[in-house]
C-alpha cells in the first residue's frame, strides 16, 4: 500500500533543512514520484518556499514529477550511444510499444524518455529500465526485451 504523504514527512523529527533531500527520496521510493501536494506538505513542514523545494529537487535528475509506468525506459542519446546506433534501438522500441518519448502505453507498463549520458558510453548504445542497464543494443533486441518484461508482471 502507498504510504500517506503526511506518514513519510512524520518519519523525519524536527524541521530541519537538511531533511529536504531525505524526505524526497521517501516520498519518491513510496509514491512513485514527487507530487505537486507531496510539494507543498514538504515545503509547510520545511518552512521553505514551495519553489525553493522544486528548485532543490529539479537540479536532480533522479526526482520526478509525474507518474511513471511500471517499467520506465530511459534510451540514452548522448554521442557515444548516437553514433553507435541508438536510432535503430528508438525506432523499433517505438515500433514494439506504439509510444514516443515523454509518452506511456495504454496499459500503463511502460513509459519512454530519451535521455543524454547515462554513464556507460563504453558499452553504447545503452538503455535503462527502472534500474537496470541494458547495453551493446541491438534495433532487433527490443522486441525480446519489452516480451521479458512482460513476463515478469505475469509471473509476479
Ligand atoms: S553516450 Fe550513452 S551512455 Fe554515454
Amino acid at each position: 500500500m502507498i504510504a500517506e504523504i503526511d506518514t513519510i514527512i512524520e518519519k523525519f523529527s524536527g524541521s530541519q533543512r537538511d531533511n529536504l533531500i531525505p524526505i524526497l527520496e521517501c516520498i519518491q521510493e513510496e509514491q512513485g514520484y514527487i507530487s505537486e501536494e507531496a510539494i507543498i506538505k514538504v515545503s509547510r513542514f520545511l518552512k521553505l518556499p514551495a519553489s525553493k523545494i522544486y528548485g532543490v529537487a529539479t537540479f536532480y535528475d533522479y526526482f520526478h514529477f509525474e507518474p511513471r509506468a511500471k517499467f520506465h525506459i530511459k534510451i540514452c542519446n548522448g554521442t557515444a550511444c548516437h553514433v553507435l546506433g541508438t536510432g535503430s534501438v528508438l525506432e523499433e522500441l517505438e515500433n514494439e510499444l506504439k509510444i514516443s518519448n515523454g509518452q506511456i502505453t495504454r496499459d500503463g507498463l511502460f513509459s519512454l524518455e530519451v535521455v543524454s549520458c547515462i554513464g556507460a558510453c563504453g558499452s553504447a548504445p545503452v538503455l535503462m529500465i527502472n534500474d537496470k542497464y541494458f547495453t551493446n543494443l541491438l534495433g532487433n533486441d527490443m522486441k525480446q526485451i519489452i516480451e521479458d518484461c512482460k513476463k515478469k508482471i505475469k509471473e509476479a
